[in-house]
């Protein structure tokens, strides 16, 4: 029996396919495409992946800062934070749930994260070794989070778009409450406001590294653009970004780590200085600080949650008996 929990949608039937040349003409009228709308069964993949991936990223997320839930500085501090990560359990419920309408079972998708055959995001490779590292997580993480989904609310599959709208307005909370805890520790003592910046310091490029490789390595990207799932390229989803956060930074008094970031008159943006992308590249092999500990903390509490499922499984039998028994 699949698992019921979760998605009010039905069980879809899968979308039938669709060519090419007839999806081309119904994306170039701004259609926006639902679950049981025909589509080509590249588009449906890459949209399993990629939901997938984002609802991976919002649970994993969940660790680095649920780490500091019991420690949090004040009873203030600590609600604020339980809020934030319970949000980050809501959006992977939410991306679930729409990946579910392209007729997978997230019971499959979970199990694919829990072998390692899907991913999440790199971020959450990294530790939270202070209390500033949630605020530069709200602030930066967060921030970036932000630049990515907003142009994903005119994502052409209807229950991710609408998915993202909601999330979006969370994220604008999380990022707000990242810029305040680092505003009251710049602000504060010369130990709270080192703390800050020592925060800032190891998250900044790792946050740049959250939009993906540059363009002339993003092989899938033209693709995703054509088929209205992406509407940036990475390059310029990262220099918004960097341009969103440089004044920011000048209001919190921290410096981004970054020598070479200026104004550039010319263009108009800020430039900064290169990526190391190696780096990216080995934490998405696994290679990160904390990829294993992530990894096992999640298989023990998807073993530890067995009963759970179970138990919506035995409830949601027992009133399909008692419908039809009633019918
Ligand atoms: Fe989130
Ligand atoms: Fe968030």
């Amino acid at each position: 029996m699949p698992h019921v929990y979760g998605n009010d949608f039905g069980a879809p039937e899968r979308a039938p396919e669709l060519t090419d040349e007839a999806f081309a003409a119904l994306l170039a009228d701004d259609g926006r495409v639902e679950p049981r709308d025909p589509m080509p069964e590249g588009y449906r993949r890459t949209l399993v992946r990629q939901i997938a991936q984002h609802a991976h990223s919002e649970i994993i997320g969940m660790q680095p800062e649920g780490n500091w839930i019991s420690r949090a500085p004040s009873l203030r501090r600590k609600a604020i934070l339980m809020a934030k990560v319970q949000d980050e359990a809501g959006h992977g419920l939410y991306l679930y749930a729409a990946a579910e309408t392209l007729g997978v079972d997230r019971a499959d998708l979970l199990d694919q994260l829990h072998t390692g055959r899907q991913k999440y995001s790199s971020i959450f490779n990294y530790p939270t070794l202070s209390w500033a590292d949630v605020g530069a997580i709200g602030w930066l993480v967060d921030g970036a989070a932000i630049v990515n989904q907003v142009p994903l609310c005119r994502c052409s599959y209807g229950p991710y778009a609408r998915a993202m709208v909601r999330v979006c307005k969370e994220e604008s909370f999380h990022q707000r409450q990242g810029f305040e805890i680092l505003h009251t520790l710049s602000h504060g003592t010369p130990a709270q406001k080192a703390m800050a910046q020592d925060a800032v310091d190891r998250y900044w490029w790792p946050s740049l590294m959250m939009f993906g490789p540059p363009d002339d390595d993003s092989p899938n990207s033209a693709q995703s653009m054509a088929w209205g799932i992406k509407r940036f390229s990475n390059d310029d989803l990262r220099q918004r970004f960097v341009d969103m956060t440089v004044p920011q930074a000048e209001v919190l008094g921290l410096t981004l780590p970054d020598p070479e970031i200026r104004w550039n008159e010319e263009r108009g943006h800020y430039d900064f200085g290169t990526v190391d992308f190696t780096e990216l590249f080995e934490v998405i092999k696994g290679n990160g600080p904390c990829n294993r500990d992530r990894m096992a903390h999640r298989v023990a509490a998807h073993e530890d949650g067995a009963w759970v499922r179970e138990a919506a499984d035995a409830y949601a039998a027992k009133q399909v008996a008692r419908t039809e028994g009633a019918a």
